[in-house]
């Protein structure tokens, strides 16, 4: 009963806070629409998806988010957006931020932050702004910006797509020792799935990192208070630990803004460093093919916002990718407009 009731305010609680994301998700695209209003309309070929159909699939991840607080497999999230004051000033600063943004969009600027302080020692495909976003990946505003933005583009529903890795998550690690277990999640931008992973896993060490600064200064703000849980700047591609040290890796909405050959190399150093028999929890976009009548709407994704990898990405073959990489494949299933796939090292 107790759970039934668990379940219910969760979702009561969630469903307020698609309602607060939704309306900046309408209103932006209003405000998109007026900037952009002399750019030429993309037509994609492939079949795009109802309002209606987005949001059955909306609800269908809430409802599968719902059910894992009911299972106890993770809690409500508290605190998921930060205090509400912060949450409405960068809501508004996000709006102030657009014009910028669609005068990007409108002269195809996608790598002015290549001139910005430290960026000659970034790698180049980092070195460029994603969504057209200000900043790129180097600036504190673009990280302070970051979820506002995530979250607005997908209808509230990036954190309840993070979650979905905790239940494979707790699966790996369930009946051991959490004290003495490691996770690593690469890519960790702002933190928000490392928060996610403290507040179900208190006592389990948790280690998070990210090429960006500005990324992980904003990650140890939002982390603040929580046990066990270390940043650290690193590359992907040579991660900065020893081979079969770790027990889980994450990574979450990474590969897509990654070339095909960087992705493969990242892929081989989660294989290196997880354990035998640990576990590598994935997620990222759909794919074209995962929800053939979505594919339109993946195809037009890189004509709005700028994304140099992606269209590549949809193509690719994720599972293959971890196969070459000797990770086998354990489980995968769509979440709204993402993916989550577990392999395990043998
Ligand atoms: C789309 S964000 C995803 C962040 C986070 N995982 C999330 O769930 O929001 C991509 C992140 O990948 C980081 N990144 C990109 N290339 C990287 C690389 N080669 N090594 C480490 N981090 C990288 C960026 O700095 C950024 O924080």
């Amino acid at each position: 009963m107790a759970d039934q009731f668990g379940m219910v305010a969760h979702l009561a609680g969630q469903a307020l806070r698609t309602g607060w994301y939704l309306g900046l998700h309408e209103a932006t695209d209003r405000v998109t629409d007026v900037l952009g209003r002399d750019l030429p309309r993309y037509r994609p070929s492939g079949p795009v998806p109802s309002t209606r159909q987005l949001m059955q699939d909306l609800g269908k991840l809430l409802l599968m988010d719902a059910q894992n607080v009911r299972d106890g497999v993770y809690p409500s999230p508290e605190g998921e957006d930060g205090p509400l004051f912060r949450q409405v000033r960068r809501a508004v600063a996000m709006f102030a931020d657009l014009p910028e943004a669609m005068r990007r969009r409108k002269a195809g600027e996608g790598a002015e932050v290549a001139s910005l302080p430290g960026a000659s020692e970034l790698p180049d495909y980092f070195v460029q702004n994603f969504h057209y976003q200000s900043g790129g990946y180097l600036t504190d505003k673009s990280a302070r910006l970051y979820d506002v933005q995530v979250e607005t583009l997908f209808l509230g529903a990036a954190n309840a797509m993070r979650r979905q890795a905790l239940r494979p998550l707790s699966e790996a690690i369930r009946g051991r020792d959490q004290r003495h277990l490691s996770i690593l999640d690469v890519a960790c931008g702002t933190g928000r799935f490392i928060d996610q992973v403290a507040q179900t896993f208190p006592v389990v060490p948790v280690k998070g990192v990210d090429l960006s600064l500005p990324y992980l200064s904003e990650a140890h703000r939002f982390l603040a208070g929580r046990r066990c849980v270390e940043l650290l700047q690193a590359n992907a591609e040579s991660l900065p630990f020893a081979d079969e040290s770790q027990d889980v890796v994450t990574c979450i909405f990474l590969f897509h803004e990654l070339p095909a050959e960087v992705r493969r190399r990242v892929a081989g150093e989660f294989a290196r460093v997880l354990k035998p028999g640990g576990r590598l929890v994935f997620i990222d976009s759909l794919q074209f093919g995962d929800r053939p009548d979505f594919d339109g709407l993946l195809e037009a994704f890189p004509a709005k916002f700028h994304e140099p990898y992606y269209e590549n990405y949809l193509g690719d073959d994720v599972e293959m990718i971890f196969a070459d990489a000797n990770l086998v494949s354990m489980a995968s299933w769509n979440a709204f407009l993402s993916k989550v796939v577990v392999c395990r090292k043998p």
